[in-house]
């Protein structure tokens, strides 16, 4: 049954399967005039107009495209060239990660692992280009992260093994070839990686989810087609400054998706898999904006429930949330949207005046129908009639213990810009070069200044997670959502990887190098702008042995 909604729903991925191009035709009125390999010249699926919204969410199965892969012997994975029909019944061509186990094929799978389990996998790069897989959010020797240096040439393979340390939640997996991230991961190769452990069971039990139908592993990403339905990737100067930014809106890489929901709570496991696009999430119906639960994000679960009617996700970071269908009539379409923002507040705050306009001038040039910051819908979430299901949430969920930072040693880390690139401390990627060192086992505060230049940055750290201590001079239109102390938003609780840092802001991190690993660890911190990370915003750093 699912394998066969799958074959009709997923028609390039079933040709690449050898069942041949099933033409699958569920389009809704809007589309019903569209004819397969008639040019797709319109803007039929503008995510700003409600009424566009007409496929059915894909949900991943026990195979397939984003099937889920319980991981308990090794695996190979091949990252090929294969296509996709991303706009049904249009074929693109797109990137997949491509594995055979237990009998079934997977595309782009969910894997799935116990925390503290070992990890055996063989990626085989059968791309026409360089590639490497980083575990994004895993605490690995570095030698196992996917450093960029380790990026392997067609038709060569390499040998991941390591135990998976950190604890459960929504990670996820994607190519960090040297330059060729952006390109790579728009064109496919990401998904995501979720770990198990006993906090994950308990809240699954509680509110009696199960994966794939009422937790849902969500992945938002933004993208272009041209004429023929086929995905573009060709950012211009200022598309490369601003980051590529598309204007079709895809979930689980069907766009304009509609999930419908009986009277219970979903868990969403909504990762940012876009290459720039920051979204401003809110569950709305009509004007108004109904609750939500974070109950975690990039490293696992918060240690407790936190009410929200909005958060903020960047590309990299993951929210996991409740959403409780029960609390609005059945018949009530509700829209998972992303709210308008104003992504250029505070450029310049840090006594940058005269560089303030530099961020609007290139958000102006961005050459996408759907601006940074603009209101849009990303889900549909029609709720029917069904048996009310009242969830009690655990007043618990896990135990989250605070870095101790007192005698920390202090760093200061600068965003900045000089000839339309962005750096880090004034520096710019270069592959044999070590930023800076740190010590085995420190414990370090770091402050990561945003130095106006327009551009807000998702700063991300390979190999550790850390605590989010505090903002500072953060863009006054966040006022309402910094209920958390110390400036903080609901997003920034927990453990996290990736940290969204606006114009003019200051974010304070606490990190522990602690680690089990022999010798010196080379990792990563870069900006998870993908475009900004291929033009250099990345440096390495050195846990010292
Ligand atoms: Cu998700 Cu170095 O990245
Ligand atoms: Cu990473
Ligand atoms: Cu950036």
């Amino acid at each position: 049954m699912l394998e066969r909604r799958q074959l009709l729903q997923w028609a390039g991925v079933a040709a690449l399967a050898g069942a041949g191009g099933a033409a699958w035709v569920a389009y809704g009125p809007r589309r019903a005039g569209a004819q397969a390999g008639a040019p797709f010249t319109n803007y039929p699926l503008d995510p700003v107009d409600p009424a566009n919204f007409q496929q059915k969410l894909f949900m991943p199965g026990a195979g397939g495209p984003l099937g889920v892969l319980d991981v308990t012997a090794p695996i190979t994975i091949k990252a090929g060239a294969g296509s996709f029909a991303l706009l049904p019944p249009r074929e693109s061509p797109f990137l997949l990660y491509q594995t055979d186990y237990a009998g079934k094929a997977y595309q782009n799978p969910i894997l799935r692992i116990e925390s503290g389990a070992r990890f055996t996998a063989v990626l085989d790069n059968a791309l026409p280009e360089p590639t490497i897989i980083h575990w994004h959010g895993l605490h690995t020797p570095a030698d196992m992260d996917g450093h960029p240096r380790d990026t392997i040439a067609p038709g060569k393979r390499f040998n991941y093994d390591f135990t998976v340390s950190n604890r459960g939640g929504t990670y996820w997996y994607h190519t960090h070839a040297h330059e060729l991230t952006a390109k790579q991961a728009y064109n496919g190769l990401a998904s995501f990686f979720l770990i198990e452990d006993d906090d994950q069971r308990k809240i699954s039990k509680a509110l009696d989810l199960q994966l794939g139908v009422t937790d849902l592993p969500v992945v938002i990403q933004d993208k272009r087609f041209d004429g023929q339905g086929k995905l573009v990737y060709a950012p211009s100067m200022p598309d490369t400054m601003m980051g590529w930014l598309g204007d079709i809106v895809l979930t689980n890489l069907t766009p304009n998706a509609v999930q419908t929901m009986t009277p219970r709570t979903y868990r969403l496991r909504l990762l940012n898999g876009s290459n720039a696009r920051i979204y401003r999430l809110a569950f709305v119906t009509g004007s108004t904006r109904l609750g939500f639960t974070v109950i975690g994000n990039d490293g696992g679960l918060l240690e407790r429930p936190e009410a929200a009617t909005e958060a903020f996700l960047a590309p990299g970071e993951r929210l996991d949330v409740l959403f409780d269908a029960g609390q609005v009539q059945p018949g009530t379409d509700v829209f998972l949207k992303s709210l308008a923002f104003e992504p250029m507040e505070n450029e310049g705050g840090a006594g940058m005046g005269g560089m303030g306009g530099m961020g609007r001038m290139m958000a102006g040039m961005s050459s996408s129908r759907l601006p940074l910051g603009a209101a849009f819908n990303i889900l549909k979430l029609p709720v029917v009639a069904g048996e009310r299901v009242v969830a009690s949430l655990p007043a618990t969920l896990s135990t989250i213990k605070p870095i101790a930072t007192s005698g920390a040693a202090q760093r200061k880390i600068e965003l900045s810009m000089q000839q339309m690139r962005f750096l880090i401390n004034g520096r710019s990627f270069r592959m044999d070069e070590i930023a800076f060192d740190v010590k085995r086992s420190s414990v370090e505060v770091w402050s990561i200044s945003n130095q106006g230049m327009g551009m807000p940055h998702p700063m991300h750290i390979h190999g550790f997670s850390f605590q989010v201590l505090e903002r500072l001079n953060s863009p006054s239109d966040h006022a309402g959502m910094t209920r958390f102390g110390k400036g903080r938003m609901v997003s920034d609780l927990g453990w996290k990887d990736t940290v969204l840092v606006w114009p003019g802001e200051t974010v304070r991190i606490a990190l522990d190098f602690s680690h089990d690993y022999p010798g010196d660890q080379i990792y990563l911190f870069h900006c998870h702008n993908l475009e900004h990370e291929d033009a250099g915003m990345m440096i390495n750093f050195r846990v010292q042995g």
